[in-house]
């Protein structure tokens, strides 16, 4: 496994022990952090923002000051959307229960999910868990997976990120050294189609044959392929289109289920609404989260009904907050934004123009050697030489706090931390979109 060069297990992580450089207020407020919340926690960029308030793509500083977010994988209509503000208030003044009453905004909201999904999952045919988190997604769709496949093997990629749970931990390799991998959890190399060449879908394909065969040979029997259909925190791997179906044929060949998590690609990001779309990919369980209540924490799984009889039969699901009724009417909320002022279709002309503008930023700075995407879901891949290839890591941090200095987020990832991650709000203008290639332009 390979985790980020630089020791930390979080790339553009703030180090406390640089606080004094600090103003004496944002010093107070680090110290009571570390007092109250103790040692686990993260703050981003080596100046921590104090954001107060959010609207759109702009978030504004405590001191007033503006930023632009492009980072923000979870407001994704916009921070503070007012018409997501405005179901929720609406239900929280009326009713908040659980799905153990029959209440018809979970109902509304199922079907209205299902109704972006492919036939398999879909309409009349697919079912909806909820949950809170995309690690409780994830978790249950694990649990429905062992059920179904009688088997505990796993297959990520190598610098997966699936949750926070202990059983999803265990798979996530990008949280690093210090957070060991189940015996039941084989990595595979991310599908890096810059470094891999054309040779790419067929070897991430065998990768996951012969992985799922390594841990057989263990007595580990296959039970899911569980993959971000962007690949984001391994570093951004959107193309070949088409590529993802291969590898979820070979998963399926060996006798595992194909779980496509759509926490971070879902909901509008890639142009489309989920990110295996593009790949002509057909998952057995979809898992989803972060965008999903613009802010508000709802999360879920499609899944194909056949696969759920066995766990449905044998396990009772209650979740206490997962479907109520405020959760459920932010995110049916969500559901009419992104269709009413057709979100995902701004996504994919935004992230056409940033790419481009990437892309001739490219012709100028030779550091930037790889530049990819599908809609508002972005990496630049910045090396020491376009022949070697090798990561530059160092100059990656300093580009991600210059560019914060200058009133732009984004923040960094993959096994080098050397590629930027590029993810705004689905509603970035074109002039933003602007805005962040000149002020990239000019920290370049
Ligand atoms: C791909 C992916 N899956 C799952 C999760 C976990 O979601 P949550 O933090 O809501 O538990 C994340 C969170 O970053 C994620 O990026």
């Amino acid at each position: 496994m390979t985790s980020p060069p630089h020791g930390m297990a979080m790339i553009n992580a703030f180090d406390p022990a640089a606080a004094t450089a600090l103003s004496p207020r944002e010093r107070a407020m680090v110290e009571r952090r570390q007092r109250l919340l103790g040692p686990a926690y993260r703050l981003f960029y080596e100046n921590p923002l104090h954001l107060v308030r959010g609207e759109g793509a702009w978030l504004f500083d405590a001191e007033g000051r503006r930023y632009l977010d492009c980072y923000n994988n979870v407001a994704s209509l916009g921070h503070a959307h007012p018409r997501v503000v405005e179901a929720i208030a609406a239900q929280a003044a009326r009713l908040n229960t659980h799905t153990r009453y029959l209440h018809d905004t979970v109902l509304d909201l199922a079907e209205a999910l299902l109704a972006t999904l492919p036939p398999a999952l879909g309409p009349g045919t697919g079912h909806v868990m909820f949950t809170c988190t995309g690690s409780e997604a994830n978790d249950l769709a694990l649990r429905i997976a062992r059920a179904h496949t009688g088997g505990e093997g796993i297959v990520v990629t190598a610098l997966a990120y699936h949750g926070v749970t202990a059983s999803l931990a265990e798979l996530s390799p990008s949280l690093g050294e210090g957070v060991p991998l189940g015996r039941h959890v084989a990595t595979v190399p991310a599908p890096d189609a810059y470094r891999g060449g054309p040779d790419m879908p067929a070897r991430f394909a065998a990768d996951i044959a012969a992985a799922f065969a390594g841990l057989a040979r263990h007595g580990i029997r296959p039970c899911a392929l569980l993959v971000d259909t962007m690949f984001t925190s391994d570093g951004v791997f959107p193309d070949p289109a088409g590529f993802l179906a291969e590898a979820a044929a070979a998963a399926r060949a060996a006798g595992a289920l194909f779980i496509a998590d759509e926490v971070q690609p879902g909901f509008g990001r890639t142009g489309g609404m989920w990110g295996f779309e593009r790949h002509g990919a057909e998952p057995d369980i979809v898992t989803m989260g972060k965008p999903m209540g613009n802010g508000h924490p709802v999360a879920g799984l499609a899944i194909r009904p056949e696969l759920l009889e066995r766990f449905g039969s044998r396990a009772r699901y209650f979740n206490t907050f997962g479907g109520n009724p405020v959760s459920a009417a932010a995110a049916l909320a969500v559901l009419h934004v992104l269709r009413d002022e057709a979100l995902p279709a701004n996504a994919a002309t935004i992230g056409t123009r940033l790419l481009a503008g990437l892309r001739s930023l490219a012709t100028r700075h030779e550091i930037l050697g790889d530049v990819r995407g599908a809609g508002l879901s972005i990496g630049a891949e910045l090396v020491q030489d376009l022949a070697t290839k090798e990561p530059a890591t160092a100059e990656t941090t300093r580009i991600v706090n210059a560019l914060r200095e200058r009133g732009v987020l984004i923040s960094a990832s993959g096994p080098g931390a050397n590629i930027l991650k590029i993810r705004p709000p689905l509603c970035l203008s074109a002039e933003q979109a602007d805005l962040f290639l000149d002020t990239l332009d000019a920290v370049l």
